[in-house]
């Protein structure tokens, strides 16, 4: 679920290991560790709580190791604490093991290793993991081969990597449902769970694909799949910056990530909008933009805000292709029997890439013969990978777990593929152009918005202390009410809910009173005059109301507490402008509440379990 480094070469491989672990802190962990071989023997470290904590730790122990290999671990069996930290060992300390992911069968294998005498410390699924690759080793294996028989009992999700002392010039490494990457260095070569914890160093990487183990030796690395097939693999470049994951001035990743927006919104586009023709060039979708348009059904699948995403997605699609949508929670599509026939195209929505539930939902809708493609940020990610043909979003890394520009930049990409097959269909040239000529605008139009910052930060002030939020919208906006709720309750722990604003009145209009904000998400459009209805129900309650509108609105300056006067475009568009100050103003609320809004309490940036 979180991190994974590790190095072996000729340098000391501590420094290398804490500053990995420091690039994925983002990830979301509980505790951390380390595990090197040194002075013939293996020596492992663990701390609850921060990189920085076990930092100190290592310090004072002195230690220096050419091998190496360390963890952040978000708990999912047995409380965060150093015992069940990272990495396990076996009876005798001589072998060690770091894991993400889950054992699903760990109580099973538990049971019949301890009735082999396998002694456990630890109440984690990993730990099971460590003592049957001993079990394979006393046979008479070598570490690679009893690594393999290990895997072969084994059902779940895992990346790992583990040390032994008696083949000490190897890290062996494996991966099933959690991501693992080899970085290639000179004379010394690194692995990781993410990329960003390798570019520092290298910038040549081999990704290792499910049921795959390699060897990774200072100057080599052997790969084979678990059943014992040595494979060729491929050494690819990767392109991000070390800049790209850097904080940089900011005091968070979050709101520099809000503050890239006009960029990356316009990364996403650039390139790829066809002025002429009125259309937009995917380069991942060639070869299937007739096969898409002739779809009986899209489903569009996916978790949290990129769920939300899809929800936008699906006004844009139905609007302009007049293809019916679905929109599905990864989680729930692929444990339900989902009817789905050749003649559907489903989209996966992934900023990570490496979430569970998408990634197994993208299998499952594979297996049932559907065109599936995949909608992703990071480049080469397990989701990616995995889709038939695609898109990325190329919003660059994201690192605050709360999702922003990769929000905005999934929109852009909804709209590009709506054009794209809209104009395969009944759009015509002159509407086509006319969007395309909108989203160029997009940029400029965020960065007015973001103009707004101070006057967001002076609203935010006035609602630290609130229990509960009411976020509404009708129409596109609707789902942008979901996300500037999660937004919110993400990262301030404040409970807020989304609901379309018509359903107020079914239920949710109880709770309102003095004490209850309500946003409004109130642009000028065809559903502006029915939003004021509600605004006016919620008035007529006491409830606070904070609108975001379109410039020139004055009219909402006398219904509303705080009016946040944004620049108006097209319907389609206007999640991507609306999403901005609800973005803003969910970061200042938690700031002001003295919170770490980069890695809020129990989440994970990338959610590789179930
Ligand atoms: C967003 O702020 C959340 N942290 C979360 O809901 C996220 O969108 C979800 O886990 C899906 O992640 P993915 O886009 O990487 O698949
Ligand atoms: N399931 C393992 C544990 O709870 C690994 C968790 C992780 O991915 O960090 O220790």
């Amino acid at each position: 679920m979180c991190g994974i480094v590790g190095y072996i070469g000729e340098r000391n491989s501590i420094p290398i290991l804490i500053e990995g672990l420091k690039r994925l802190e983002y990830r979301g962990y509980d505790s951390a560790g380390v595990g090197v071989i040194i002075d013939n023997t293996c020596k492992v470290i663990k701390s609850k709580g921060k990189v920085s904590v076990l930092e100190d730790k290592i310090k004072k122990n002195y230690i220096s190791s050419p091998f190496g290999i360390a963890h952040t671990r978000w708990a999912t069996h047995g409380e965060p604490n150093e015992i069940n930290a990272h990495p396990h060992f076996n009876g005798d300390n001589t072998l060690f093991l770091i894991h993400n992911g889950i054992i699903e069968n760990f109580t099973v294998l538990k049971k019949e290793l301890q009735s082999k005498g396998y002694e456990f410390r630890s109440e984690t699924d990993s730990e099971v993991l460590v003592h049957l690759i001993d079990r394979f080793l006393k046979k008479g294996n070598n570490l690679l081969e009893a690594v393999r028989y290990a895997l072969n009992e084994v059902q779940g999700t895992y990346g790992i990597a583990v040390g032994y002392l008696n083949e000490p010039d190897k890290i062996v490494v494996a991966k099933k449902g959690s991501p693992l990457v080899i970085g290639i260095g000179d004379n010394e070569n690194f692995i990781a769970s993410d990329v960003n914890a390798l570019i520092a160093h290298t910038s040549q990487v081999v990704y290792l694909e499910d049921g795959e183990v390699a060897a990774v030796y200072k100057d080599r690395f052997e790969a084979k799949t678990i059943d014992d097939e040595l494979i060729q693999k491929e050494i690819e470049e990767v392109t991000i910056e070390l800049n790209e994951i850097s904080r940089g001035d900011y005091k968070h990743f979050m709101l520099k990530e809000i503050m890239e927006q006009p960029q990356s919104v316009k990364n996403s586009f650039r390139g790829r909008l066809l002025y002429e023709e009125g259309t937009s060039k995917l380069g991942g979708l060639v070869g299937y933009e007739q096969r898409i348009a002739e779809s009986d059904r899209i489903i569009i699948c996916a978790c949290g805000t990129s769920w939300h995403a899809g929800l936008v997605g699906e006004y844009m699609l139905e609007q302009f292709t007049g293809i019916p949508v679905e929109v599905e929670y990864a989680s729930e599509f692929r444990y339900r029997n989902p009817i789905v026939t050749k003649k559907d195209t489903i989209l996966f929505i992934s900023q990570s890439g490496e979430t569970a539930d998408t990634l197994a939902a993208m299998k499952e809708a594979k297996r049932r013969g559907a065109l599936v493609l995949g909608i992703c940020n990071a480049v080469g990610s397990s989701i990616a990978r995995e889709s038939k043909a695609g898109v990325y979003i190329h919003a660059g890394p994201e690192i605050g777990v709360a999702s922003t520009k990769a929000f905005t930049s999934q929109l852009v990409v909804l709209a590009l593929i709506t054009i794209l097959i809209a104009r395969r269909r009944n759009l015509s040239l002159i509407d086509g152009q006319s969007i395309i000529r909108e989203l160029d605008l997009i940029p400029e139009k965020i960065s007015q918005i973001l103009e707004l910052n101070d006057h967001i930060e002076a609203i935010a002030e006035k609602f630290v202390n609130a229990k509960n939020f009411l976020y509404l919208g009708r129409g596109y906006n609707f789902p942008v009410a979901l996300e500037g709720a999660l937004k919110l309750k993400e990262i301030s722990y404040i409970h807020a809910e989304g609901y379309p604003a018509a359903e107020m009145k079914h239920g949710p209009i109880a709770l309102i009173d003095e004490n209850m904000p309500t946003v409004f998400i109130a642009p000028k459009d065809s559903v502006y005059d029915k939003v004021l209805s509600n605004i006016e129900e919620v008035n007529a309650r006491n409830g606070k109301i904070i609108a975001i509108t379109t410039e020139s609105d004055s009219h909402l300056d006398e219904m509303a507490e705080f009016t946040i006067q944004i620049p108006n475009t097209i319907r389609m568009l206007m999640p991507i402008l609306t999403a901005v100050p609800l973005q803003l103003l969910a970061y200042h609320i938690a700031v002001k509440k003295g919170l770490n809004v980069d890695q809020p309490r129990n989440l994970a940036k990338s959610v590789t379990v179930e």
